[in-house]
C-alpha cells in the first residue's frame, strides 16, 4: 500500500457504495489511523476532493420524505421499517463523519479533532452493522424498503462552513437522536425484541460522545476566534437548519454532551417569537 493521508482514506470510504463494504473500509481506516497515532508517527491529514454526494448502493430507493411510507411500530413489519430507517441514518452518519474530515482538511485543527471523528465514524460503522444484523434476523435487510432522500442536505448546506457543519450535524441532528432513542428502545423492549434493544442501547451510549465531540470543537473554534458560541450557534442553525427544533429534549444527555438548554430552547417550536422579543 502506498503512503496515504487521512483525507484520502476518508474519500475512499465516501466513494464506496455498498453499505457493509463501506463500513468495513471505515473500520480498517480507523484502525490504521489509531495504530499510527499510538506508534507516535501520525498519518498526515492532507487535503482531498470528496464527492459532492457519497456513493450509495442501488437499493434502498431514495424518496422525498413525504413519500416514505409511515412506520407504525405496533407490528413486526412496522418495527422492521423503523430499524430500516435507523440503518439508513447510521450509514449516512458513517459518511458524515468521514466527510467532515475530508471536506475541511485545509483548515488546520489539532490532532484530537481527527481522533474524535475517526472514532465516531468507526462507531457508526458498527451501528450500521448491528442494525443490519437485526434486520436480517427478522428476515429483512437494508435496501428492502425505500428510504429518506434528504439525509445529505445538512452536509451540502454546510459544505464550506465548518462552524455550520458542527452546529447542524452533531449538535442538532445527532442531538435529536438522543431525544428520540429512549422511546425507540421502549418500543422494542415491549415487543420482546432483545437484539434490537441491545443494538439501540449501544447506539444511544455512543451517540452522546458524537454530540460531545461536536460541542467540544464548536466551542473550541468559537473560543479561538473570540466569538460567543451561543450566539454563533443560534445564527448558524437559523441559517442552515430548515425548521424549528422539536421538544421534548433529552436535557440530561444533552448536558452530558456539553449542550446547555439556552443553546436549543430559543430555537424550539413555538419559542422563536419569545426569543426575538
Ligand atoms: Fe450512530
Ligand atoms: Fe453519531
Amino acid at each position: 500500500m502506498t503512503a496515504r493521508t487521512l483525507t484520502d482514506m476518508a474519500v475512499e470510504v465516501l466513494s464506496t457504495a455498498d453499505g457493509r463494504a463501506k463500513c468495513e473500509i471505515s473500520r480498517q481506516h480507523a484502525e490504521t489511523w489509531f495504530a499510527a497515532r499510538a506508534s507516535g508517527a501520525a498519518l498526515p491529514v492532507g487535503t482531498a476532493f470528496p464527492p459532492d454526494h457519497p456513493a450509495r448502493p442501488a437499493k434502498p430507493e431514495l424518496l422525498p420524505p413525504r413519500d416514505v411510507p409511515r412506520r407504525r411500530p405496533g407490528s413486526p413489519a412496522g418495527r422492521a421499517a423503523l430499524l430500516h430507517a435507523v440503518a439508513h441514518i447510521e450509514l449516512n452518519a458513517v459518511d458524515l463523519h468521514w466527510d467532515i474530515i475530508a471536506r475541511f482538511g485545509h483548515i488546520p485543527m489539532p490532532p484530537g479533532f481527527y481522533d474524535d471523528w475517526v472514532k465516531a465514524a468507526a462507531e457508526e460503522s458498527r451501528h450500521f452493522n448491528l442494525i443490519c444484523d437485526c434486520l436480517e434476523s427478522m428476515g429483512s435487510h437494508y435496501g428492502a424498503l425505500p428510504a429518506h432522500a434528504g439525509m445529505w442536505r445538512a452536509a451540502s448546506d454546510t459544505v464550506d462552513d465548518l462552524f455550520g457543519r458542527l452546529a447542524v450535524v452533531p449538535m442538532v441532528l445527532e442531538a435529536r437522536g438522543l431525544d428520540v432513542t429512549p422511546g425507540m428502545i421502549e418500543i422494542f423492549r415491549k415487543a420482546g425484541e432483545d437484539g434490537a434493544v441491545k443494538a439501540l442501547e449501544v447506539i444511544y451510549a455512543e451517540e452522546v460522545g458524537h454530540v460531545a465531540y461536536g460541542s467540544k470543537w464548536f466551542n473550541w473554534l468559537c473560543g479561538r476566534d473570540g466569538l460567543d458560541p451561543k450566539d454563533v450557534f443560534h445564527d448558524l442553525v437559523r441559517r442552515y437548519f430548515h425548521g424549528a427544533l422539536k421538544p421534548p429534549f433529552n436535557e440530561e444527555k444533552r448536558a452530558e454532551a456539553g449542550i446547555p438548554p439556552d443553546f436549543y430552547w430559543p430555537l424550539a417550536d413555538g419559542q422563536e417569537a419569545q426569543a426575538d422579543a
